[in-house]
């Protein structure tokens, strides 16, 4: 029995997931950033694992590169297919989500799990709940290894349907937010979500403490910046992933959702070497 686990992180929450389940159940840990490089995506795994953090709950929750890869997989008729989100206060629809792709490619989503783990984004968590969430992650683990390993099915968590209904117009108008700020910081007033999403690099700046080391541009994982004249230059095909800003050792880059903050999170039990193996190829 083959395990592929693939996984998109940013900040190291979904890459520590990823690799804690590949290790328990001897599978491949696989970086969707680097799988996109063919425009075909086989696996001849019986078991698939699909690791990502919650981006815009409100919004679907899916990150843009984590749907395209999902469209760009072969076939996941006959396989075993789980999914484990990580995310900072809930994961909404994220999971319903992943199963219609997963449906879209002749599968089906057998289970779906959410872990909190902290925000790298505001309002950025307390250190003492981080630890907190850290180890409530190593007893989750266990569990879900077993439910894997019994292929297990467990119902897709999805919101309560009356909550969902009772908060329905406060989700109108969180989304209608999200999507002005994208589109501001964007500075694309019109574009769709995942458009300004792509542009949100446009709001990034660098301070004087930038030495040109190129740190941001290898850690990026979809190759969004060169380095030109010893500054990052942001190429607008950004997954608002946060990597740049969150492992520049010189803490000099600025802008998009982090306007204005200065705090920057990595989980600290992954290294950058860690996180540049998972990146597209330069
Ligand atoms: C652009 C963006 C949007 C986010 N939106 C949400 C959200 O809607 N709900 C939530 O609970 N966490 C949200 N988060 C927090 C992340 O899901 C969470 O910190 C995740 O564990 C980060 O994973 P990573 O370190 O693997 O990138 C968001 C983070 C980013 C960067
Ligand atoms: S990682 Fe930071 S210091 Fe290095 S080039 Fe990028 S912005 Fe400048
Ligand atoms: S430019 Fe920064 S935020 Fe955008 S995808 Fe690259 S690392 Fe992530």
């Amino acid at each position: 029995m083959f395990t592929d686990i693939y996984y998109f992180s940013g900040t190291g929450n979904s890459f520590v997931v990823a690799r804690d389940i590949a290790r328990q159940l001897d599978g491949e840990l696989l970086p969707m950033a680097q799988m996109m490089k063919d425009p075909e995506i086989v696996s001849l795994a019986d078991v698939i694992g699909i690791v990502f953090p919650v981006h815009n709950v409100v919004n679907g929750g899916v990150p843009a590169i984590v749907r395209r890869f999902l469209t760009r997989l072969e076939t996941l008729a006959d396989k075993y297919v789980f999914a484990v989100c990580t995310c900072g206060g809930g994961s909404g629809d994220a999971l319903i989500n992943i199963d219609n792709l997963v449906k879209d490619k002749g599968g089906k989503l057998s289970a779906g799990f959410t872990i909190k783990m902290p925000f790298n984004c505001p309002p950025f968590t307390k250190e003492d709940e981080q630890a907190n969430r850290f180890n409530n992650w190593n007893r989750k683990l266990s569990e879900i290894c077993m439910a894997v390993n019994a292929h297990q099915q467990i119902k897709i968590p999805t919101v309560n349907p009356i909550l969902q209904t009772l908060f329905y117009p406060l989700s109108l108008m969180m989304h209608a937010s999200i999507q002005n700020n994208y589109r501001k910081l964007s500075q694309a007033p019109k574009a769709e979500f995942d458009e300004a999403v792509r542009f949100v690099d446009q709001s990034f700046y660098v301070d004087d403490n930038c030495n040109g080391c190129g740190i941001c541009a290898k850690v990026c994982p979809v190759v969004n910046i060169e380095i030109i004249e010893n500054k990052p230059v942001w190429l607008h095909h950004c997954e608002s992933c946060l990597a740049c800003f969150s492992w520049c050792p010189q803490h000099a880059i600025f802008g998009g959702i982090l306007s204005g903050k200065t705090q920057r999170y990595h989980h600290p039990w992954v290294t950058l070497d860690d996180m540049l193996t998972g990146n597209e190829d330069k």
